[in-house]
């Protein structure tokens, strides 16, 4: 949700020479209701001693079964988990951290977890998280063109060009 939401608002600052990553954020969006949908089939049959004797217990009693965004830890999503800091520069590449986080918890997803339906998704989630990095990556690389045509450095290619 936080990647989702940045990316738009990252998009929109940088404007059209960018607005290809407004497809990650697309993309995105699509995850959510994958992770979702796993999320729902895993819990919607739980019995009452299965969620008694597990660590979804605390979130049943606020949610029952409903699929709310929340991280593992037990941390509700909220727009205070997100920054947009208005220089692309530094907006893309806080999405390029974020990239690699998601795909470092969908590792630790796959070493938890043996269920094969669910690694299936998780191990195609942890290979788009590679290439949205490497969108990013693209997306950098096209604004530091844009510096080096100027050659200017140190400004914020929002405001400045
Ligand atoms: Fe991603």
């Amino acid at each position: 949700m936080r990647s989702l939401l940045r990316i738009f608002f990252v998009a929109i600052s940088i404007g059209s020479g960018c607005l290809f990553i407004a497809d990650v954020g697309v993309e995105e969006l699509g995850h959510l209701e994958m992770v979702g949908a796993i999320v729902h089939q895993l819990t919607r049959k739980l019995t009452d001693g299965q969620i008694q004797d597990s660590a979804f217990a605390p979130y049943f009693v606020d949610h029952t079964a409903g699929v709310f965004p929340t991280a593992a830890s037990g941390f509700p999503w909220t727009a205070a988990s997100m920054q947009v800091k208005g220089d692309p520069i530094a907006d893309l590449t806080e999405d390029l951290a974020a990239e690699q986080k998601a795909r470092v918890t969908y590792d630790n997803i796959l070493r938890l977890s043996d269920d094969p339906d669910v690694n299936d998704v998780i191990k195609f989630l942890r290979e788009r998280e590679i290439v949205h990095f490497q969108r990013f990556g693209e997306a950098i690389e096209l604004l530091r063109r844009k510096l080096n045509q100027r050659n200017v450095y140190c400004m914020n290619p929002a405001i400045d060009l």
